[in-house]
């Protein structure tokens, strides 16, 4: 870690335009470390292009993005190196084991590994031990995203991108993840994902926004530990999508 800013993700003012389109309008967000934030929104209603905002593979025609205090406009590899993105389908190799993947890509990284150091990642994660030495093509979505972030863990980053990291998870594996955000949540990560499962953010989320019409129409944080009021948040959220 390379930054003592306490500010894991920043956006203010942020415009994106496709084609002179507006998806992202004044967009504002702000995530610190130990801080699990949920982006809500319908289909088409932004919430990659804010990913890929963060990542810096989207360039805002107005207002800034910050990583870590580091402006992605101004030092995009900076950026991404405070960065793990975890894309709702893990593109690892098929071929490779779990060892063998996360090798590889703290190869890439340039990340200084140990046997040990990797195994610590997967112990980190839960992946059962019976695992690490098996090829992935044998894994299913849960143990995949294991390895994802315990490349995460290894490359010892301090902010997640999650894309719908729950989707298709059964609920023990669901359960699992949510354990896992926590316990990196704990350590001071940053976790910022997106999800269309309200539910499962009320559960495990400190703050929840919903993105509609290219900003935060609603932010909602969960107070001194208490959880959210999943139907008061429900209804607001379909109210406000039925108004838009
Ligand atoms: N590279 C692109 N070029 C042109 N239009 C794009 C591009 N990426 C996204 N869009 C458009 O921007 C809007 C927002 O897309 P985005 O993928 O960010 O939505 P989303 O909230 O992630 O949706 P979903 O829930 O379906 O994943 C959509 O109308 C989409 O068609
Ligand atoms: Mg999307």
């Amino acid at each position: 870690m390379t930054t003592t800013s306490s500010l894991a993700l920043e956006a203010t003012g942020v415009c994106v335009a496709y084609h002179g389109t507006p998806v992202l309008r004044d967009l504002n967000i702000k995530v610190r470390r130990g801080e699990i934030y949920a982006l809500l929104g319908g289909n088409g209603a932004g919430k990659s292009t804010t990913l890929n905002t963060f990542l810096g593979f989207t360039r805002p025609q107005a207002g800034a993005v910050r990583v870590c205090g580091i402006d992605v406009a101004s030092d995009v590899l900076a950026a991404r190196a405070q960065l793990a993105y975890v894309p709702e389908n893990v593109a690892l190799y098929e071929h490779l084991d779990a060892r063998e993947n996360i090798e590889y890509f703290l190869r890439l990284a340039g990340t200084a590994w140990t046997d040990a150091s990797i195994a610590a990642a997967l112990r980190a994660v839960r992946l059962d031990e019976s695992a690490w030495r098996r090829r992935l093509s044998g894994y299913s979505k849960g143990m995949r995203q294991k390895v994802a972030i315990a490349l995460a863990v290894a490359r010892a980053v301090p902010v997640l991108l999650l894309d719908e990291p729950t989707s298709g998870l059964d609920p023990q594996a669901t359960t699992e993840f949510n354990t896992l955000l926590q316990s990196l949540r704990a350590e001071g990560a940053a976790v910022f994902m997106v999800t269309h499962d309200l539910l499962g953010a009320a559960e495990v989320a400190d703050r929840i926004g919903f993105l509609d019409h290219g900003h935060i129409a609603h932010e909602y944080a969960a107070a001194g530990g208490e959880r959210f009021d999943v139907r008061e948040l429900y209804r607001r959220y379909a109210g406000a999508r039925e108004a838009a």
